[in-house]
């Protein structure tokens, strides 16, 4: 589609004066300030990532954009929203507001997250011409610079998770944002560094959700780059776990995460018994899936060394059982 270039600074420049609005309503909003630092916040945290408040009204914005409320804007920048009788709301009303920058410090998108108890939890942006869900990493643009002096980047769910391990020092984490990872995300992530660490919830869905990121990742591994993935306990995301644990305990735990080949292998592994043959063959058929897509051929060999030794057979049996053709010298 046409970009509009003029549209597209009519809708940033409305971002803009939402997430002022939002950011002066936080600070006449004893409840909202109360739950921010129940959550560990310090001022200086939340204002780094330009967090605020949606007061609780229908159309709280019609406080900040008066004669321009009911114009295409702010129904383009998914800012409000209108009923089939035409009438036009707010879309976040009585939530703590976090906005999302792109790489260039745009605000695009905004996550609301209810006060204590509610459904949904988060509220998010729709899909604009400004905001894509796929391609964008909440963060990103705050932490680029600890990434580039730490060499790695950590990817975790959540809004929360980003901003509490900034709160204690960590400061090089983004954030998938309820969405898959998907291919754009994996470049945009190896393009700030060539090691990233995945560390999702340590519930069923952050498992499911590192197993996604391994299968989308493995096409764009080169032996340069190093992707790991952190399992915290399951009752822990990265948020509840430095809050409980602290910062040198998380610094640990992401210097021990687990690298991609053992990952990919006890994925494979899973429930079979390799101890009979049957279990060994369905071991080999099942990394065909996985292993012949790692762009990486030292890694990939290494990867085909340990599987051989779980399925005792030589490293060229298996790589012939996986279609793979091994350059060697003779
Ligand atoms: P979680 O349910 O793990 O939320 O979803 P959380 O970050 O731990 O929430 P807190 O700690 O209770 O505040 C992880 C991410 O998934 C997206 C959000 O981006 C959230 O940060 N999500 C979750 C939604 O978009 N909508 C939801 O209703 C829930
Ligand atoms: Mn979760
Ligand atoms: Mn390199
Ligand atoms: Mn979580
Ligand atoms: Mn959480």
């Amino acid at each position: 589609p046409q970009v509009d270039r003029a549209q597209l600074s009519t809708l940033l420049e409305a971002m803009t004066r939402a997430t002022r609005f939002y950011r002066d309503q936080l600070k006449q909003a004893p409840a909202a300030i109360e739950y921010l630092k129940k959550r560990g916040l310090t001022g200086e945290i939340a204002s780094r990532f330009g967090i605020g408040y949606a007061p609780d009204d229908w159309q709280g914005l019609h406080q900040v954009f008066t004669n321009d409320y009911d114009n295409a804007p702010l129904l383009e920048a998914g800012l409000v929203i209108q009923n089939d009788a035409g009438r036009r709301y707010d879309r976040f009303r009585d939530r703590v507001m976090f906005p999302i920058l792109d790489q260039r410090g745009n605000i695009i998108g905004f996550g609301g997250r209810v006060i204590g108890q509610g459904e949904p939890k988060y509220l998010n942006s729709p899909e604009t011409p400004l905001f894509e869900k796929g391609r964008e990493l909440y963060g990103l643009f705050q932490a680029r610079q600890a990434i580039r002096e730490s060499g790695v980047v950590v990817v975790v769910e959540g809004y929360m998770d980003v901003v509490a391990l900034a709160q204690y020092g960590f400061n090089s984490a983004v954030a998938t944002l309820g969405t898959a990872t998907t291919a754009t995300h994996i470049q945009k992530l190896f393009r700030q560094s060539e090691k990233v660490v995945f560390c999702f919830d340590g519930d069923k869905a952050g498992r499911k959700a590192a197993r996604r990121a391994l299968e989308t990742c493995l096409d764009q591994l080169a032996d340069d780059r190093e992707v790991r993935f952190l399992f915290l306990p399951t009752e822990h995301d990265p948020d509840s776990f430095v809050r409980e644990q602290g910062l040198e305990a998380f610094h640990r735990a992401i210097h021990d995460a687990l690298p991609l080949s053992e990952f990919l292998l006890r994925e494979l592994r899973g429930e079979l018994n390799l101890a009979t043959a049957e279990d060994r063959a369905k071991l080999v058929h099942e990394a065909k899936a996985l292993i012949p897509k790692i762009s990486a051929p030292v890694l990939q060999l290494q990867t085909i060394r340990m599987l051989a030794q779980d399925v005792d057979m030589s490293p060229d049996e298996v790589s012939h059982a996986l279609g793979i053709r091994i350059v060697t010298r003779s």
